[in-house]
């Protein structure tokens, strides 16, 4: 067998595979484009490996095998939040073969301090600082709005919003409450009952663009592809549930075509578009230098009521519903054809 390419799964979703039941993970696209490709696919979970090798199922001329086979040279991971045991079984995996993507959770204090290093990036990163009492109080004298979340990626939950009002008293968000009014002191006791004892990072907010009164920002699929360079597959809107300060589509926030956003906030689309495809460009190449394995992210970019576009986060398992959603196929098709073009490369030049 030639080319073979290991995708690394969840549990419960390389057990889906034959049923038909891999919730958001679209495999028979990832079968499409290896079919395509001439790359015979190897999913594979932690749980079934041992030594050397792997018991998995292999999909060529349409169907699949159950087979053990040694570690493919390269691989995709698509695992998320793996206990420590299984961390330590991807660190072995990762010693006999390419696992790219292999980290995927980042800590968003430290994407914003690779990303600060480089210069031109300044002036598209909302102001970040840890969380304390001191920095809180910080922002409070430096900004009119600003956030407090979490630093490990939460799906829009766990965030909390400021907003000052007059007086020193600040509209507090939190969920999908009403805002309150607090004072100064109310507001920073509010806080520290819901940061507990996680770690949280404060962040100026960006005042985002609105539809309908909702704010919006973007998600951006950016990828290596067959000859190792980033590139952008897919802009799709996002925008927040009527009362919401976040856009995830997770909690309400609802999948919108960019264009038409940008149109009604009178961007012209296609610039608009443009330059977010850039600076997107940009953050992925200067992350991926710094972090070398990372191979495929989900940007969340902000664009200001003034145009001025922001960088807000980076995912490193996108999901890429909103492309399923929006119905952009040729999007979505190439968020799965783009790992397998670069895995090709990979075991180019390996050799
Ligand atoms: N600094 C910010 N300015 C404006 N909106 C923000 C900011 N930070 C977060 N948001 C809103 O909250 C959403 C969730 O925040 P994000 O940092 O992406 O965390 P999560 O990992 O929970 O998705 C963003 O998509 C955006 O809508
Ligand atoms: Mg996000």
């Amino acid at each position: 067998m030639r080319n073979i390419v290991g995708i690394l799964l969840d549990r419960k979703t390389y057990l889906g595979i034959q049923s038909k039941q891999t919730g958001y993970e679209q495999i028979d696209l990832y079968n499409q484009a290896a079919e395509k490709l001439g790359i015979t696919l190897f999913y594979i979970c932690l749980q079934e490996t041992s030594g050397k090798s792997a018991l998995g199922l292999c999909y060529e001329n349409k169907s699949y095998r159950l087979l053990r086979l040694p570690y493919p040279k390269v691989i995709h991971n698509r695992t998320l939040s793996l206990s420590p045991y299984m961390l330590k079984k991807l660190k072995h995996l990762a010693a006999s073969s390419h696992v790219f993507n292999r980290q995927n959770r980042y800590d968003k204090l430290l994407i914003h301090k690779l990303l600060y290093t480089k210069e031109s990036l300044r002036a598209h990163l909302p102001a970040t600082l840890a969380y304390s009492r001191a920095h809180v109080l910080e922002a409070m004298e430096r900004f009119t709005d600003f956030f407090v979340k979490p630093t490990s990626s939460s799906l829009g939950k766990g965030i909390i919003k400021l907003s000052k009002l007059e007086y020193d008293t600040w509209e507090v968000y939190w969920s999908n409450k009403e805002p309150k009014e607090l004072s100064r002191e109310q507001a920073l006791a509010f806080i520290q009952t819901k940061v507990g004892k996680q770690t949280y990072l404060i962040q100026q907010a960006i005042i985002l663009a609105m539809h309908q009164g909702r704010p919006y920002d973007l998600r951006v699929s950016v990828q290596r592809g067959a000859k190792g360079k980033w590139q952008v597959n897919g802009i799709a809107g996002k925008v927040a549930a009527k009362g919401r300060q976040v856009t995830n589509l997770g909690i309400g926030g609802e999948a919108w075509a960019c264009e038409l956003l940008f149109q009604r906030s009178g961007f012209q689309p296609q610039r608009m578009k443009e330059a977010v495809e850039q600076l997107s460009l940009k953050l992925a190449e200067t992350l991926g230098n710094r972090l070398p394995h990372m191979a495929d992210i989900g940007l969340d970019i902000g664009v200001d009521l003034t145009g001025h576009i922001w960088f807000i986060e980076a995912n490193g398992r996108d999901q890429r519903y909103e492309f399923k959603q929006l119905k952009m196929d040729d999007s979505f098709y190439k968020t799965y054809e783009t790992p397998l073009l670069y895995a090709k490369y990979l075991l180019n030049k390996r050799g």
